[in-house]
């Protein structure tokens, strides 16, 4: 039995398509309830819906063998897994964004406000820049605006939220996009199960031009 933690919303829902397109299905999964486990003995494979910032957290420890999760929370957290594949879905990229026309001119140590502090750490210590980080838990956009920070460090997809609070990005960081991961004993113990995973994903990204 493979354990495959998915995140809960739309790119879960997208991933485990695909994955039962690869020969993992699960048709429990589909029943419109609050379960959140989900398991089918003839495919040898059970689901778990996660928030998706905990799936590397469920990997990581060996509660599932494999899941799914976006660049961001591995350049985060580092969690000590495989990263197997990059899945090409859940595209958008971290970014540094300040009100508009904002300009650093370095002299004072500029506050970043962000969810993700060891990657701003990173980023500005790459650059030698002295901050001061502000770590928040959501609606990271407002902190420029009631002057809580000068910068923000967070995933920007679309730019719509940034584009109605009068934001704009200043740089990327780096891209995201959702990678499927495996603990690394399960993967020893199950490797069998799980190439054949990977390989019917990856032929799917290669007939479908890489959207899942
Ligand atoms: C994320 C991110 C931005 C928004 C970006 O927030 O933190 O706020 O999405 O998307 P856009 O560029 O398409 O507008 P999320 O919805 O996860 O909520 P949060 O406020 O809890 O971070």
């Amino acid at each position: 039995m493979i354990n495959i933690a998915l995140p809960k919303g739309r790119l879960g829902e997208r991933v485990y398509a695909a994955f039962e397109k690869a020969g993992f299905a699960c048709p429990s999964i589909k029943e419109n309830n609050r379960k959140l486990i989900f398991e089918n003995a003839e495919s040898g494979v059970r689901y778990f819906w996660v928030k998706p910032s905990d799936v590397s957290i469920y990997v990581e420890r060996g509660a599932a063998d494999i899941g799914v999760c976006g660049k961001d929370i591995l350049e985060e957290y580092a969690p000590d897994v495989y990263e197997l594949l990059d899945l090409k879905t859940g595209v958008c990229r971290m970014a540094v964004a300040a009100k508009k026309g904002f300009y650093d001119d370095g002299e004072r140590t500029l506050k970043v406000a962000t969810k993700f502090v060891r990657v701003a750490k990173r980023f500005y210590a790459q650059k030698g820049r002295d901050i001061d980080v502000i770590k928040l838990n959501g609606s990271i956009e407002i902190a420029p605006i009631l002057g809580l920070s000068d910068v923000i460090v967070d995933i920007v997809e679309t730019g719509t939220t940034l584009k109605e609070n009068d934001l704009e990005v200043v740089e990327t960081v780096f891209p995201i996009s959702a990678r499927l991961i495996a603990n690394k004993a399960a993967f020893k113990f199950n490797t069998a199960e799980i190439e054949r995973l990977l390989a019917g994903v990856k032929k799917l990204l290669e007939e479908t031009g890489d959207s899942l």
